[in-house]
């Protein structure tokens, strides 16, 4: 766990140079972050915090469980969101019901897009998977279009197996 002694890393937007080298520097922060730490709900919290201050231009970032075959929102940073989605519906629900990330660069061109806080102008959602087992997405909103692409994707996977390594044994389910 991160030492409370020392100043967090979490304090700034990071520049975006090598997308792969930024999401790599993120991934072992994370790691570390929640290292030693064993409550689901605290590691998902800053994850979700994390993540939200680390990268540039988001106004939503969070997680939604599988709770009894329907998404429910989890720790997030970003307006209040909605609580239940439906496996299949909108990209988070497409994201787990689909067991793959699902970047939508314009959600408005998403038929079924839910819009939660209608600042949010694109999308990327991956899923959350130990064992086989789906269960959850981690959620990123953006307000620009466009915001995400292959190498955020791919970075966002890797933050995802870290925080799948942190809370999957005690998910709750
Ligand atoms: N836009 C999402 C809903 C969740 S919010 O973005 C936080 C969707 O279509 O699944």
């Amino acid at each position: 766990m991160h030492d409370p002694a020392r100043p967090t890393p979490w304090t700034s937007v990071r520049q975006v140079g090598d997308k792969a080298a930024l999401y790599d520097e993120l991934a072992g922060e994370l790691d570390a972050l929640l290292t030693g730490e064993p409550d689901p709900v605290a590691n998902a919290a800053n994850a979700a915090a994390a993540i939200y201050h680390a990268l540039h231009e988001l106004n939503w970032a969070g997680f939604y469980f599988l709770r009894h075959g329907e998404l429910v929102l989890g720790p997030f940073q970003g307006r209040p969101a909605c609580v239940r989605i439906p496996l299949g519906k909108g990209v988070c629900g497409a994201a787990a019901a689909e067991r793959r990330s699902v970047l939508v660069p314009d959600v408005e061109a998403f038929p079924g897009h839910i819009a939660c806080d209608t600042a949010s102008r694109s999308e990327l959602v991956v899923p959350l998977i130990a064992a086989g087992d789906l269960f959850g997405v981690l959620d990123l909103d953006s307000p620009v279009v466009g915001r995400f692409d292959a190498a955020d994707q791919a970075g966002c996977e890797l933050l995802a197996r870290v925080v799948v390594r942190h809370l999957a044994p005690s998910t709750g389910r």
